[in-house]
């Protein structure tokens, strides 16, 4: 499975089953989550087998469960887009390996001996990750010409993007952005509210995939 049908198959799973993750899986990933940081000077660590993280009122309260293993998504304050771009890739890639994810803001714990945070960075977010006790249901889902200009006008690759960009997971499923056509080029917003530009970088994501067109200009 490539990054492109991930998107398709992927949707949020908040319970796990005990089933350990094999360790060229998790090999792959962690390769995967090296190349992102290469790129992006983001500081995305791998933990795995960390039950404590998910363990309390609040992973409950949440209605997580079986969590053992996620991505601590780190990186510097101010870098939410970039976090939610490169977190985006990782959760696709880790799809297309046959796992499940949850992106995940607030129900869970800080556990400050599981990964390593430099002066400057914060923990963004975490990936929850491990193999789901389902895999998901599809979201409920803006239109469109709800989240687009020149939607209808505008070439197949601008009209592919948009729609995987609909696919992708945004806090509390808000999709507040907004993708315009304007001459060839690609104009994304981000709405107010919370997290928001983190789903910005997660929509840029989803949009390129759709797309397939080597040198989207955003603008
Ligand atoms: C930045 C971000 C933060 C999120 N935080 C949480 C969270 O704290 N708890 C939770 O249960 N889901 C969280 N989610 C998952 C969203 O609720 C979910 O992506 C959305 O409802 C769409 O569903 P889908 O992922 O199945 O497509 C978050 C998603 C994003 C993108």
């Amino acid at each position: 499975m490539d990054l492109k049908q991930a998107m398709t198959e992927r949707h949020s799973v908040r319970s796990y089953l005990d089933r350990p993750i094999e360790s060229e899986v998790s090999n792959a990933l962690s390769e995967f989550i090296e190349e992102c940081n290469k790129k992006s000077g983001l500081h995305l660590q791998l933990v795995l087998n960390e039950p404590k993280a998910f363990d309390g009122f609040m992973a409950h309260y949440g209605k997580f469960s079986g969590v053992r293993n996620y991505v601590a998504l780190i990186g510097k304050k101010g870098e939410d887009e970039k976090i939610g771009y490169y977190g985006e890739k990782i959760a696709l890639f880790a799809q297309s390996i046959g796992l499940n994810t949850c992106w995940v803001a607030l129900t869970y714990k800080k556990i400050k001996t599981a990964f390593t945070v430099e002066k400057g960075e914060k923990v963004h977010c975490v990936l929850a990750l491990g193999y789901g006790a389902t895999h998901g249901v599809q979201h409920k889902s803006k239109s469109a010409n709800e989240v687009s200009t020149g939607y209808d006008d505008a070439p197949s690759w601008f009209r592919n993007g948009v729609n995987a960009a609909l696919l992708a997971p945004t806090a509390m499923n808000q999709q507040k952005f907004t993708l315009c056509y304007e001459d060839g080029k690609v104009r994304a917003e981000a709405g107010a509210g919370f997290y928001t530009q983190m789903d910005l970088g997660i929509v840029k994501c989803h949009f390129e995939l759709g797309a397939e067109k080597d040198d989207i200009e955003w603008i």
